[in-house]
């Protein structure tokens, strides 16, 4: 968009030219119309113990809507990231001083990350119409990620099939991918992206894993075994509303759009409105706050659908929700501190995930049960799935642990999406070859 406007404005515009400009306007249009993050900054906070974490947390009662926990308060070995408006900086700040929380300023400036991520995803998208291709390491739009699944499948259609599994709140379909080699129940695995629509690194990795599903089919053993034994489910939009607001409006949106009458804040958080805890530590009745459940477990109609397909389906064996940020494995229970009854095996198993995700690119993540590991939350996508009987329930939360935080640079998507697909091949691998 930049290059192309500085051609000047005149009588001597060529038919093309005039095109060019018409659709510059568009897109300046609907960049106008976009939430302005110009001077806000993203804060870490290192509380030193659970006294000054809970100032943290009545920062966000005192100023409801003003700070974005990007990492809510957990523990006092976790830094707390969020993000303060422009107008809101000087008395959050005082704040921390006056309380004696130390802090650093992670992100200076957003809207700087912002417009960046914004050219190159125009950058891109000049090269795709050009060439007539797809880059899987560059963001894309809701539009396009539904083309992409409609020529993904129809090339691989021996492979993938698509199934429409419900209707968002906005009416947009909820697709998943189906990767079979045939064979009716088989027994399945599933993995979703995006249920938080600003964590983008998600469905780039959903994306490029579901592509390099189709490629190594025929080359990886483990691969093979697992496809001529069991069926993977992908769901690369969990919250297409969501997701098509961050491109549109507000990028750094988490929630739905769901509105209710006589309420003023729009979107539940779809990873708080699962029955299992529902309503339960580390999650808010307040349609306010970033972390609203819902008013009724399976309120949602994205988490309504996946319930009804899980359960309608009876034959899953492995549930894998992927999030960003902050490196992490972990398995249930989130609602709960108390160890699961198979909390063994799936340590061993995170373990195993992270070592091998380790040995790609050398990044490390930490693992363990959500609750010792993050922080409580109720209400959540992996505790349902273990509560329904699928053992192999994981939560990931991808790169990077705050450098970009939500605004992870396009140039990581491929090198995240590579460490992440061995984590999930070993965990498919232990699926496969532990029955029960
Ligand atoms: C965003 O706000 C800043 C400062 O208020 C302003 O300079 C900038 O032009 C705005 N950007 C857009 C796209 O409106
Ligand atoms: C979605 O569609 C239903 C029925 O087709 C309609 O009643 C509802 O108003 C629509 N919702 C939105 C947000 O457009
Ligand atoms: C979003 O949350 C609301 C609850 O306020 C729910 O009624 C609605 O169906 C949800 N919308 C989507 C798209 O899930
Ligand atoms: C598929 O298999 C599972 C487990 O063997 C069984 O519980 C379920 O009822 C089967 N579903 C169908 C549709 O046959
Ligand atoms: C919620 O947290 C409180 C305070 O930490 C604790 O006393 C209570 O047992 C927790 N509730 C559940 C259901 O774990
Ligand atoms: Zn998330």
């Amino acid at each position: 968009m930049q290059g192309t406007q500085g051609g000047g404005i005149g009588p001597g515009l060529s038919p093309v030219d005039r095109r060019t400009l018409l659709f510059c306007n568009f897109i300046l249009a609907v960049a106008w119309g976009q939430v302005n993050f110009t001077g806000d900054q993203v804060l870490r906070v290192l509380a030193k113990n659970e006294k000054q974490l809970s100032l943290l947390r009545d920062l966000e009662i005192q100023k409801p809507q003003k700070v974005d926990f990007w990492r809510g308060p957990a523990r006092p070995s976790l830094p707390v990231d969020m993000r303060v408006p422009f107008s809101e900086l000087p008395s959050v700040k005082a704040y921390l001083k006056s309380h004696g929380l130390a802090y650093s300023v992670m992100i200076k400036d957003i809207q700087v990350l912002l417009d960046e991520e914004r050219d190159a995803m125009a950058r891109s998208r000049r090269l795709e119409r050009s060439t007539n291709g797809f880059s899987y390491s560059s963001y894309h739009t809701l539009e396009e990620i539904y083309n992409w699944i409609d020529n993904f499948v129809a090339e691989h259609s021996n492979l993938v099939s698509k199934i429409h599994i419900g209707k968002s709140f906005e009416n947009r379909s909820i697709l998943v991918l189906k990767f079979s080699t045939g064979g009716p129940n088989r027994t399945a695995i599933w993995i979703d992206t995006g249920i938080h629509s600003r964590e983008w690194i998600t469905h780039a990795t959903g994306i490029w894993i579901s592509q390099k599903i189709v490629n190594a089919y025929s080359k990886d053993h483990v691969l093979k075994k697992v496809l001529n034994t069991m069926d993977i489910f992908i769901e690369i939009v969990t919250n297409p509303d969501g997701f098509a607001f961050t491109h549109s409006m507000n990028r750094l949106w988490r929630k739905n759009k769901s509105i209710q009458p006589g309420i003023v804040c729009v979107g539940v958080d779809l990873n708080r409105n699962w029955r299992t805890g529902f309503g339960g530590n580390g999650s808010n009745k307040n349609p306010c706050s970033e972390t609203y459940r819902g008013p009724a477990p399976e309120s949602e109609p994205e988490v309504a659908a996946i319930v009804a397909f899980i359960t309608g389906h009876g034959n899953f064996k492995a549930m894998i929700s992927i999030h960003s940020y902050s490196q992490m494995v972990m398995y249930p229970y989130g609602h709960s501190l108390e160890p699961v009854p198979n909390h063994k095996e799936l340590f061993e198993l995170a373990k195993d995930a992270v070592k091998a995700l380790y040995k790609v690119h050398g990044m490390e993540y930490i693992f363990g049960s959500i609750s010792t590991t993050l922080y409580s939350a109720s209400g959540i996508t992996v505790d349902w799935a273990y509560d329904s009987g699928i053992k192999y329930a994981f939560s990931f939360e991808l790169r990077d642990t705050g450098q970009y935080g939500f605004l992870l640079p396009a140039s990581q998507i491929v090198p995240t999406a590579e460490e992440t697909w061995m984590a999930l091949r070993t965990i498919m691998k232990h699926t496969l070859n532990h029955p029960y």
